[in-house]
């Protein structure tokens, strides 16, 4: 049995990766999609010609693994293509985060670094050659983020396992995408506590773009795939700029951002 597997997939990026994942993979009989709002999985799976497996679960918790490998043990899948999307993340300083929940950012690095480790070395068994693992990572990977900052150094981790991954994984020809779009246009802003900046809006990405994106640079075997040219910009940027002096500059920006605030609410 030949099947696909997607965390994240009740919402955004994940949810439009099992969309088109049967168009890529014409050959697939199942989807096992992982979330915890199972009623959302279920709209999906009504709306899917390839059968979607439901595993309604917390990442945060033991439960959901337990089944996954208790169905890996059972069907010995042949797994064509890992998907690891889930994830969250939350703006501010980490200061501010932690007084209103100290318990969030732990939590982020949870789902962002543990979850998508324990998928990987879950399905890692049932994968062979040609099959495809698809990491999504972030632009916030690319160099320390404040008021990001557990945020972005979640998804400098799933950069780096990703394509440390990949080279391990050559020899039996598992290929490893890590994805880092900027902004997309999905529900993670709601969680995230603001809503994107003018700047971020600018960028705004559709997710069915940055998924068909992700889907061909996979196909091609490719280690990054990079929606837009903005985002591969800021790459090459944080490659030739010294992450000390981009440090300061967003320190300098959030200073001035907050002094603005205070204006605001003082008018
Ligand atoms: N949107 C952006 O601007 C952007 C940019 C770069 C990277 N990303 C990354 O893209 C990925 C998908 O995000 P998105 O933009 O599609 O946001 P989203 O619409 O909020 O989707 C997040 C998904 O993660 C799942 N999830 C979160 N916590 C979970 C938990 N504890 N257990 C199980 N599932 C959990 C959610 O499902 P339930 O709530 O149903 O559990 C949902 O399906 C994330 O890894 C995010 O970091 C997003």
């Amino acid at each position: 049995m030949r099947i696909a597997i997607v965390t994240g997939a009740s919402s955004g990026i994940g949810r439009e990766f099992v969309r088109q994942i049967e168009k890529f993979y014409k050959e697939l009989d199942e989807i096992w999609v992982i979330a915890r709002r199972e009623e959302r999985l279920q709209e999906l799976k009504k709306n899917m010609s390839t059968y979607v497996r439901i595993f309604a679960g917390d990442m945060q918790k033991n439960l959901v693994y337990k089944q996954v490998l208790n169905r890996l043990e059972n069907q010995t899948p042949d797994i064509r293509m890992l998907v690891n999307a889930a994830g969250f993340g939350k703006t501010g300083t980490v200061e501010e985060i932690s007084k209103q929940d100290r318990r969030l950012q732990p939590q982020m690095a949870e789902v962002n670094c543990c979850g998508l480790t324990e998928m990987t070395c879950l399905c890692l068994p049932y994968m062979s050659k040609g099959s495809r693992i698809v990491n999504v990572a972030s632009a916030a990977a690319f160099c320390p983020q404040t008021r990001f900052a557990v945020y972005a150094a979640t998804k400098a981790y799933v950069l780096s396992f990703s394509r440390a991954l990949g080279e391990e994984l050559k020899e039996k020809e598992i290929f490893v995408t890590a994805v880092c779009p900027g902004p997309v246009d999905t529900e993670f802003f709601e969680i995230s506590g603001t809503s994107a900046s003018t700047l971020k809006e600018s960028f705004m990405a559709c997710p069915k773009d940055v998924v068909r994106r992700a889907l061909l640079d996979s196909r091609r075997k490719k280690e990054l795939s990079i929606y837009g040219k903005a985002m591969k910009g800021a790459r090459i940027a944080a490659k030739i700029i010294p992450h000390k002096l981009l440090l300061k500059i967003m320190g300098r920006l959030d200073r001035i951002q907050s002094e603005k605030n205070e204006e605001d609410t003082e008018e």
